[in-house]
């Protein structure tokens, strides 16, 4: 019997170190694409995702009601499977506890979809170039609906930079006309692997508005913001910024957008859309939740202790299992609730002006 035991801490040892071995070699593969060259200071990253306006089809919807605002789950879904946790920004609530939540906060996801958090959304932005001004490296990313945001936000035109590129649901290849995807920090860590972005389609595209790769040549506030990474191609052959990142003397802020989907691969099983759930497409994919909770693992402030994040995380809210608006979606009061507030807020104060 001591002679099992024995053998078997013999052999666990044995495995033990080959097991390192095999780790620091996958470590070092790792970090010479760029993937992991950094010291990692936060293992436990919680990131925001931003709710928007209810659809028009969500406020005819008797289980919508109630609700203000709401999250799709598969964008939960995709930053969870890369090892973070998800605190809800609820368009609408009080700024100053949202301006807590980002205080505890690793990065801010900002989602696709046809609601609203135009307002919301600049104000959100505007704390964290502030943070980031001040030396707290916090990232957002912009996806679809984000990306549009981030481009209105920081463009000369505002929304108007954007034109209209309808497109329904189809997985698309990317092209790099920018150089080597290898150069830009959001394509850096997949090596040469980015590349078969460009001959596979993978990357899931619904939208009604993108932006014209043009535009970083005439619009001011654009080029000195952003720069363009990859583009994809209308059916007619027009092009459209697939994917971008900052550029310049704004290079410091970690702020990425793709105009394309990748929370939707493993996620998004509703037939009406041309998702690609091939094993490479959800593994292309899933690198870019990899890179982007990567970048807020490099964010070292604390939401809380564990009980602390625990109340706070999206799964306290309701969730509504659907086969509309893709698929599933969290939503939320807060709006109408700080709304509320706030008139009461108001209707006090007239009336102490009153007497
Ligand atoms: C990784 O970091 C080391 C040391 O800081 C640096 O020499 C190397 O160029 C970096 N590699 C990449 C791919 O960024
Ligand atoms: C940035 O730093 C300034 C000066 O210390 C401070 O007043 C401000 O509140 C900080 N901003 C944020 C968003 O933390
Ligand atoms: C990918 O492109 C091929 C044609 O190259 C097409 O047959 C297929 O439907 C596309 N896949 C998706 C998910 O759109
Ligand atoms: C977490 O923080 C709360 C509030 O500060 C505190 O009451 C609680 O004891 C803490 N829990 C642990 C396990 O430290």
């Amino acid at each position: 019997m001591r002679y099992i035991t024995l053998i078997t801490f013999a052999l666990l040892g044995l495995s033990n170190a080959s097991k390192s071995a095999l780790f620091e070699q996958y470590h070092t593969q790792r970090q010479t694409a760029g993937f992991r060259n950094f010291t990692e200071i936060n293992q436990q990253p919680v990131i925001g995702v931003i709710s928007q306006s209810l659809e028009t089809e969500m406020k005819g919807d008797s289980r919508f009601q109630g609700y203000g605002s709401y999250v799709m789950q598969a964008y939960v879904d995709w930053v969870e499977a890369a090892g973070a946790r998800v605190v809800p920004l609820i368009r609408g609530e009080d700024p100053e506890v949202t301006k807590r939540k980002l205080k505890g906060l690793n990065g801010v996801l900002m989602p696709g979809g046809d609601g609203d958090y135009h307002d919301y959304g600049r104000l959100v932005l505007d704390i964290v170039k502030e943070m980031n001004d001040n030396g707290t490296y916090l990232p957002i990313w912009g996806t679809c609906a984000g990306q549009h945001e981030l481009l209105s936000y920081v463009s000369s035109a505002g929304w108007d930079v954007l034109d209209v590129y309808d497109m329904d649901s189809a997985s698309l290849t990317i092209e790099f006309p920018y150089g080597d995807p290898s150069n830009f920090a959001m394509f850096a860590g997949m090596g040469p692997d980015a590349w078969l972005l460009t001959e596979y389609n993978v990357t899931y595209n619904s939208h009604h508005w993108s932006l014209d790769p043009y535009k970083f040549q005439i619009d001011r506030g654009l080029m000195a913001f952003f720069k363009p990474t990859s583009i994809s191609r209308m059916p007619d052959g027009r092009k459209f910024v697939a994917s971008m990142e900052t550029t310049g003397l704004n290079a410091y802020y970690p702020f990425y957008g793709t105009q394309f989907h990748p929370e939707k691969a493993a996620n998004i099983f509703n037939p009406t859309q041309a998702v690609n759930h091939q094993w490479e497409s959800v593994l292309l994919n899933g690198y870019f939740a990899d890179f982007f909770v990567q970048e807020c693992r490099k964010n070292p402030q604390r939401y809380g202790n564990y009980s602390e994040t625990q109340k706070d995380i999206i799964q306290n809210h309701k969730l509504i299992v659907s086969t509309e608006w893709f698929d599933n979606v969290y939503v939320f009061e807060g709006s109408s609730a700080y709304r509320l507030m706030v008139s009461v807020g108001l209707a006090m104060a007239a009336f102490a002006m009153l007497i």
